[in-house]
């Protein structure tokens, strides 16, 4: 238990007074990505809205690094080391590259830490320096997405979000995007994934989590998930609701 560096136990969470999210436990160690699977409307952006406040926590607790963080404000998350990188509305389009990447070091003091970071930034995102004045609005969206990435890594995380972040891709950009978050966890960062793309997510994941109508009807190493068919009846389905096992 010590490895890990974020545990949710027991969540119930939504919007309102409505429960959207029942009895939902995860854990996620160090350096570890992990993949949150299902179909659409499954509840899956509203368990990772509830960690970081964006959706109500009714109940059970969040922790970081051994600390309660249950009911956070994002804005505290993001100062603790949590990235998130929601699914739409991701990068400012009428602000450049550069421009978007500086939006998200205003936690950082002076501005030699701020071009330090966006070097580094640009070394695993050689593509983005490539195009760094270029509106983020005018990129394809496969750029758009690591402009997405890689402005929440301009904060530090040591934990990073991801809502949806293949949605829409071909499968080239797609296979860019998965190279890149093997890379940062390479960097020592966790990653959890929010995913419908089944196949191409736990393709990175040490592990994953499957929920269907919010609750988790499955957790398990991605070897032995990544063996299931998730058209099975049991999955109640899953691939009716549109979910992509390709
Ligand atoms: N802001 C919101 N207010 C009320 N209900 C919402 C809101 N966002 C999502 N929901 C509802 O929560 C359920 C789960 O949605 P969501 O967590 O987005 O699922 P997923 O990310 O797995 O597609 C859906 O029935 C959706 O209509
Ligand atoms: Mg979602």
């Amino acid at each position: 238990m010590t490895d890990n560096i974020f545990v949710a136990e027991n969540i119930d969470a939504g919007y309102g007074d409505a429960t959207i999210v029942q009895g939902v436990s995860i854990r996620i160690a160090e350096g570890e990505i992990i993949g949150i699977i299902g179909p659409n409307g499954s509840g899956k952006s509203t368990l990772i809205k509830s960690f970081l406040g964006f959706a109500r926590l009714f109940k059970g607790r969040v922790f970081f690094h051994g600390k309660d963080i249950s009911g956070i404000a994002p804005n505290r998350a993001v100062d603790l080391g949590i990235g998130y990188v929601p699914q739409i509305d991701n990068v400012f389009p009428n602000l450049t590259i550069a421009e978007n990447l500086d939006m998200g070091a205003y936690h950082r003091k002076g501005g030699a830490s701020i071009k330090a970071g966006i070097a580094e930034i640009y070394e695993m995102f050689p593509e983005l320096e490539a195009r760094k004045s270029s509106p983020a609005g005018n990129l394809s969206g496969g750029e758009r997405q690591m402009v997405a990435i890689a402005r929440a890594m301009m904060a530090q995380p040591k934990l990073l979000f991801l809502d949806e972040p293949l949605a829409s891709l071909s499968p080239k950009p797609a296979s860019v995007i998965l190279s890149k978050m093997k890379a940062i966890k390479e960097n020592g960062i966790a990653i959890a994934i929010v995913e419908q793309n089944v196949k191409r997510v736990l393709s990175v994941s040490n592990r994953g989590y499957v929920l269907v109508n919010g609750t988790c009807v499955m957790e398990g190493d991605a070897d032995s998930l990544f063996a299931e068919d998730f058209s099975e009846q049991r999955f109640l389905g899953l691939e009716g609701k549109g979910i992509n096992s390709n």
